[in-house]
């Protein structure tokens, strides 16, 4: 049954929506009003006023079957509390509950919203990390930046969540997270909150079901240098002590060292060693600062935390057999870098007048690791510039 209750009026923030009787005798009433669907249920000589529609795919809930104080939605049955909203069903959301009073046989119903929206739909967007459910992620990412919110916001939620609630640290999902909010800029506005919601949702799937980590302390009122935490940091790492190594680095962090200075630190570290997990290492520690660039580093400690564990337990390829045998590839790039300095010097005068031999590619392109390396030396030392080589 529906009703169009006119000649309402205004007290205080309560407006008169139906006469009491009628609600009784109908069981459940629909009221149109300042916008607002609203369905009035009568259950033990009470009256409830809630939204009509369902905050799951918005499914009229006028008429859906209320039994125990327990509201069931007749689509996808989502269950809510009558008197409070509340769902028992956190893929569906809590359903919009008005404060009712009776005054002289009719129905008030106050219409100011009872929570915060922004509060919320940030809630909503932790409620789906937590969860994983994609709906929910997908539909608070919408509705905050609907609100005007600034991209960086819900960026930041999906990085705080990704770090502290997968003990295995910085991984796949948060890498998919900063390369969405890096597109952001060159997307249409439509297209925005679907990136967001991309990589929230990687966020979330790489930490169901992950323990948590917590971060270390920094050193108590540490006086170390920098020079020293990130020799110590280095040292950690080589004999794989995740978390003496996150103390030195949060250290370094809490003690002021610049983006320059952490960057060095991280990047030492990960070059210590070859090639560590075939390079995925390198690739999070560029995504985690671009990250802390976006939000102007806020949470640096717990963000760069999460990146210590990648390093300290990553496979570092000389301790593979496939780098070592039948070819020693370790050997073959240590006097590669022991050359590369004078290389480096005598191609620089060349510069410029450097051209491709034919046979380059080739060797590039074949089985003989000693001949690339030697290609690459000998195109540097005749003027190659790294750029050029690097487009090859
Ligand atoms: S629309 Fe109500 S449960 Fe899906």
């Amino acid at each position: 049954m529906t009703q169009i209750f006119e000649g309402a009026k205004k007290t205080d923030d309560y407006i008169r929506v139906a006469q009491l009787a009628e609600v009784q005798a109908a069981g459940s009433l629909l009221v149109h009003k300042e916008k607002h669907t609203i369905a009035l249920f009568y259950l033990n000589n009470t009256v409830y006023a809630i939204d009509n529609r369902c905050p799951h795919m918005g499914f009229p809930l006028q008429g859906s079957t209320c039994k125990d104080g327990i509201v069931t939605c007749p689509w996808h049955y989502a269950r809510f509390d009558l008197a409070s909203g509340g769902t028992f069903d956190s893929w569906a959301d809590d359903v919009p509950c008005f404060p009712v009073e009776i005054r002289d046989g009719e129905v008030w119903v106050n219409l100011a919203p009872p929570v915060n929206p922004h509060t919320h739909h940030r809630q909503r967007l932790q409620d789906g990390l937590e969860q994983n459910i994609s709906l929910v992620i997908a539909k608070s990412t919408l509705a905050l930046l609907d609100m005007g919110v600034n991209p960086t916001e819900p960026f930041l939620m999906g990085l705080e969540f990704g770090t502290r609630y997968n003990k295995a640290g910085w991984s796949t999902g948060l890498t998919i997270h900063t390369c969405m909010m890096n597109l952001l800029p060159y997307l249409d506005v439509e297209d925005k909150p679907r990136a967001l919601f991309h990589g929230l949702s990687a966020v979330a799937n790489d930490s169901a079901g992950a323990p948590p980590e917590f971060v270390v302390h920094p050193l108590p009122n540490s006086k170390v240098d920098f020079a020293t935490l990130k020799s110590w940091f280095r040292q950690f790492i080589q004999v794989r002590d995740a978390e003496a190594a996150q103390r030195c680095l949060v250290s370094a962090v809490r003690s002021g060292a610049n983006s320059k200075q952490i960057a060095d630190m991280l990047f030492c570290a990960a070059t210590d060693r070859r090639y560590l997990d075939i390079g995925h290492t390198l690739d999070f520690i560029n995504k985690a600062l671009e990250a802390l660039d976006t939000i102007a580093w806020q949470a640096a400690e717990s963000i760069l935390a999460s990146l210590v564990s990648g390093l300290a337990n990553a496979s570092r390829m000389e301790e593979s057999n496939s780098w070592r045998y039948p070819v020693d590839l370790v050997a073959i790039l240590e006097s590669a870098f022991e050359q590369l300095p004078t290389v480096l010097s005598v191609g620089k005068s060349q510069q410029g007048s450097w051209s491709q031999p034919e046979e380059l590619v080739p060797i590039l392109l074949g089985e003989d690791p000693q001949a690339i390396a030697d290609s690459l030396l000998n195109a540097l030392k005749a003027g190659c510039t790294e750029e050029q080589l690097g487009i090859m």
